[in-house]
């Protein structure tokens, strides 16, 4: 099978893209397909006009690529393609969708809030704490309703320096969200559907030199420290993974997802997110998670042959 990976896009995860764009393929023709990479911006559509490989794959994350809208094109053009269906990527992409979503099934996520930036605009960001203070408490994590690579995301520890996070956190996006944080492990896992149904792969645990996995430590080699599998008791790996399937079956996910978990000191796993298109760089969790797994290239080429069959 040919494949084209539509990499790049125009959201602030651009760079990211690229370097995950080429992480694909290289696994790809590792494994023995053809594969190349488009970097493509607004001439999105043209590229994937002319058509000529079996199977598209899109490693766009962020606005346009991740949000559904790309999937949505890819759906209307029947061109078989890996990934989630445009109405998963949709709900997965709203944190606060998402975190509903999942809770209702039944996993545990941190209390949180969503506020508009409409509101902090008529409100003022301090008349709000009070009322953020009172459902979510601190220290809490302030972060964009929609983004990704932790661009936005800060941590607050004192109510007065809450309105600025709030703040930082619009400047990516037209809604916030503040969420209790939850102290403990930060581990990440893998789930694949090359057709046979959900499964997780081992999960990842990260630990950043700097103690916050933010942009830096996510894509600098050698500045986050990742154990894989996760040093985790093998009843909280068992409910991690589980809880990850979970994740996945209830958003109605496809191929392939990674969702982001702290598991605190009781060996709870909470809910943080879940990426439809996640990182797949050189430093990434998705192809270490593979590793285990026969390697990134012979996972990827499962899962181009399930898209292929759609
Ligand atoms: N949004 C980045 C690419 C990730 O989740 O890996
Ligand atoms: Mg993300």
């Amino acid at each position: 099978a040919s494949v084209l990976v539509l990499a790049g896009g125009l959201s602030a995860e651009r760079e990211v893209s690229l370097r995950s764009g080429r992480g694909v393929v290289h696994a790809l023709l590792e494994a023995g397909l053809h594969a190349e990479v488009a970097d493509v911006g607004a001439d999105v559509l043209e590229v994937v006009g002319r058509g000529h490989a079996d199977v598209v794959w899109p490693v766009l994350h962020g606005a346009g690529g991740e949000d559904g809208t790309l999937a949505q094109v890819l759906e209307l053009a029947r061109v078989p393609f890996v990934g989630s269906s445009s109405a998963a990527c949709r709900l997965a992409w709203d944190k606060s969708t998402a975190a509903t979503v999942v809770a209702r099934a039944g996993v545990p996520v941190p209390d949180g809030v969503t506020v508009p930036h409409s509101l902090v605009r008529d409100l003022g960001a301090a008349q709000l704490l009070p009322l953020v203070g009172a459902s979510v408490g601190l220290p809490a994590v302030v972060k964009p309703v929609h983004g990704g690579s932790s661009m936005g995301v800060v941590v607050v520890e004192r109510s007065e320096d809450l309105p600025h996070a709030m703040v930082s956190a619009l400047g990516y996006d037209p809604e916030c969200r503040v969420e209790a944080m939850v102290s403990g492990t930060e581990v990440a896992v893998t789930v694949v559907d090359d057709g046979t149904g959900p499964v997780a792969a081992p999960a990842v645990e990260i630990e950043p030199e700097s103690g916050a996995y933010d942009y830096g430590s996510r894509y600098t080699a050698g500045a986050t420290l990742f154990h894989c599998p996760a040093r985790l008791d093998d009843e909280v790996t068992a409910r991690l993974l589980e809880q990850a399937v979970g994740v996945h079956v209830a958003l109605g996910l496809g191929h392939l997802s990674r969702s982001d978990w702290i598991v605190d000191a009781a060996g709870v796993p909470w809910f943080l997110e879940v990426n439809t298109a996640p990182g797949m760089t050189g430093t990434s969790l998705v192809p270490l998670a593979l590793e285990a797994d026969g390697g990134a290239g012979a996972v990827y080429s499962r899962l181009v042959a399930a898209a292929q069959r759609t």
